[in-house]
């Protein structure tokens, strides 16, 4: 095979993941539990490179510089260190989904580039163990090689093929988000760069273990009953916690901007009304609504009284990557 291109989802996690306890490994501090999402996805095409001795690399029709490329040759490193092939690729890359602005641009990324990786490298790996090598490239990753409600073990010690995901239920039922594009712009400071901050300067970051870890034994039988006002608070109130150990961080930093307060408004005041939805907030200013797919085009409905209707997208969960051509 000289060519492949696979598409993956992003994906939204409902109990966050926001701390490394190894940085190299990218092993997280806690367990963490996410949506994943049929409407933002990132497809990659791998081929062997035959223009040059080195990686090439892509991305939404631009040629990347150096570091770009540096960031996905040391993860192709990975499958040819696994497969005892040493040739040079080009990766070209399409993201449906703005780049680092919090809408998990990075998830969809690396999943799909795992994927595209072990079908050029015929490493045939199941999904499983290609989430552990999706993590290396970012994370949030590792949820995006399974559809429906996934979680992602955090692993034992520094055993990198312990903190792998695995679907818990396929979402299959009355369940999706509004997405509230407050703003598409590259945010300044990366994930990476917001969790490591708040690690070593927020008082509060020391709090946050236990209550992921209360929340995500709470949210798993609530999805298994599909109680979906349970699985809603839990995971408005996960976020909010999170962005609170972010905000007392030192110096304070916020993803925040104004316009996601008043999204955050419009569902307190939704529910208010009897329309049951709830909100959740990343590494960006974007406002992901959750909801009962039946009653998103009703929820949208209220956004449009202040946002238009091209910054509202309605999406249902997703699935696995898979191969497009
Ligand atoms: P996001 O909120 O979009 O996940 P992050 O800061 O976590 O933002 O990650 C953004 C980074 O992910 C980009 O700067 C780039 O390094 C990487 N990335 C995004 N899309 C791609 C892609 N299609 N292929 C390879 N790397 C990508
Ligand atoms: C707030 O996975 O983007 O979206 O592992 O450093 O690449 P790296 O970070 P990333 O962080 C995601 C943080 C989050 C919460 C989550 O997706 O669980
Ligand atoms: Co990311």
């Amino acid at each position: 095979m000289d060519t492949t291109t696979y598409r993956a989802y992003t994906n939204i996690a409902l109990i966050k993941y926001w701390g490394k306890r190894n940085k190299e490994l990218f092993l997280p501090v806690t367990s963490s539990l996410s949506l994943t999402l049929d409407q933002f996805y990132t497809e990659t095409t791998l081929e062997w490179n035959s223009q040059s001795n080195e990686d090439t690399f892509t991305l939404d029709g631009q040629i990347q510089d150096i570091n770009a490329i540096e960031k996905v040759s040391r993860f192709i490193n990975m499958f040819r260190d696994l497969s005892g092939i040493h040739r040079p690729v080009h990766v070209n890359s399409t993201n449906h989904v703005p780049t680092a602005a919090g809408l998990a641009s990075s998830a969809s990324a690396f999943a799909a580039l795992a994927s595209a990786c072990n079908d050029l490298f015929e490493t045939n790996l199941s999904n499983k163990e290609l989430s552990t090598y999706a993590r290396r490239g970012s994370g949030s990753a590792t949820r995006s090689l399974f559809g429906g409600f996934t979680v992602w073990h955090k692993g034992i010690g520094n055993e990198s093929d312990s903190s792998f995901a695995e679907m818990i239920d396929e979402a299959d039922w009355d369940i999706g988000m509004l997405v509230v594009m407050i703003n598409k712009e590259q945010k300044k400071i990366s994930s990476r760069v917001g969790m490591e901050h708040t690690i070593e300067t927020s008082p509060f970051y020391k709090l946050w273990p236990e209550t992921v870890a209360e929340d995500l034994e709470a949210i798993i039988p609530a999805i298994e009953n599909r109680d979906f006002p349970t699985i809603g608070q839990i995971a408005e109130h996960n976020a909010m916690k999170m962005h609170a150990t972010i905000i007392a961080a030192d110096p304070s930093m916020t993803y925040w901007e104004p316009e996601s307060l008043t999204a955050m408004n419009i569902v307190r005041e939704l529910r208010e009304a009897g329309i049951p939805c709830y909100f959740t907030m990343d590494a960006g200013p974007n406002v992901k609504v959750l909801c009962r797919l039946s009653q998103a085009e009703e929820i949208k409905k209220a956004f449009e009284k202040h946002f238009s209707s091209d910054r509202l997208v309605i999406t249902g969960p997703g699935k696995a990557p898979h191969k497009i051509s």
